[in-house]
């Protein structure tokens, strides 16, 4: 992720002029939500001590980690990339008071994505946004699985990076709340796209079925203590088949959330998310029918 985040930041300055630099000094999320009056726990100045050595730490990781984005498929990919990017970063600040959607998503929301594929989903948010300060993307994968398996991730996680989504890689959503620092932040919005716990072929049905629902009921678990008082928490999810034995409203109902709605999902409200299996190749799998489920508080 060092090296990565060290081709971002090089890149970016290629692109960027001098005022536009200032405006891209590194964005210190905590530090965001807090001077945006953002809802954050009260522990959240620890946590920007917290968040600090995390980053320092990943820079001090990348430099012994093997070198990613350096053949030249990968430098294409990420030059061309960036070519398509830089209006739209630099067009990315909306008129004041504006606020930009798309779907039930906006600039203004704090927003958190776990089990991130090859991160199409959020580069779409972020691209929609212009500017995603306020989003952190995360996998579980490390980042060599998604760039060894995934076309599109390293382009993906580039533009996230120009477009100052933080991404964070190794995030188990059965155990984010006591993450030392996605736990000491509130976000509107938690999404978890059409989580699936692996495949499993040696289990029966019934096996699967229980693996599938405990994933879920641990992130509503985690994710309750960390979304905000009117925020929501969402889960798209196929209705089909064995799919709507997984029961979503009853798990997310025996931790105290409610169903809000549930509505269709539709891909092509998504411009250039691609649906991923997530564990190991490059597919996409049919998502209809689908609906993404939105959970709150009350
Ligand atoms: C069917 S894939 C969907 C991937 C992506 N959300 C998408 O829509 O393309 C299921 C994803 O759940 C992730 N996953 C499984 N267990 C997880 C966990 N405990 N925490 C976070 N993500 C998990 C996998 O890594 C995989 O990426």
């Amino acid at each position: 992720m060092g090296i990565l985040l060290s081709v971002i930041r090089y890149l970016g300055s290629l692109i960027l002029d001098d005022e536009e630099k200032e405006k891209e000094k590194p964005i210190n999320p905590v530090q965001f939500f807090q001077e945006n009056n953002y809802s954050g726990r009260n522990n959240i100045v620890e946590n920007d001590t917290t968040v600090k050595s995390l980053i320092v730490d990943d820079e001090e990781k990348e430099k012994e980690k093997p070198i990613f984005g350096q053949s030249n498929s990968d430098r294409n990919n990420i030059v061309e990339c960036l070519s398509g990017v830089n209006d739209t970063v630099k067009n990315r600040a909306p008129a004041k008071g504006t606020t930009r959607w798309i779907t039930y998503y906006s600039d203004r929301h704090r927003i958190l994505l776990v089990g991130e594929g090859d991160f199409s989903f959020s580069t779409c948010l972020a691209r929609a946004f212009g500017w995603a300060p306020n989003m952190i993307a995360t996998s579980l994968n490390p980042e060599e699985f998604l760039v060894k398996n995934y076309e599109n991730a390293l382009p993906n996680l580039v533009e996230l990076g120009i477009r100052k989504c933080k991404v964070i890689h190794g995030i188990d959503a059965t155990i984010m709340a006591s993450h030392k620092f996605l736990g000491g932040i509130k976000f509107d919005r938690i999404i978890f796209n059409f989580p699936f716990a692996g495949f499993f072929s040696n289990l029966s049905t019934d096996a699967k079925l229980r693996r599938h629902r405990r994933l879920v009921s641990l992130f509503l678990k985690n994710a309750k203590q960390m979304v905000s008082e009117n925020g929501e928490i969402h889960i798209s999810h196929k209705t089909n088949g064995v799919h709507a034995e997984w029961k979503l409203e009853s798990i997310a109902s025996s931790h105290g959330l409610m169903l809000k709605e549930a509505v269709d999902f539709n891909l092509h409200h998504y411009p250039g998310y691609n649906t991923k299996r997530g564990f190991g190749g490059d597919d996409n799998f049919n998502c209809y029918p689908s609906k993404t489920y939105k959970f709150g508080l009350k």
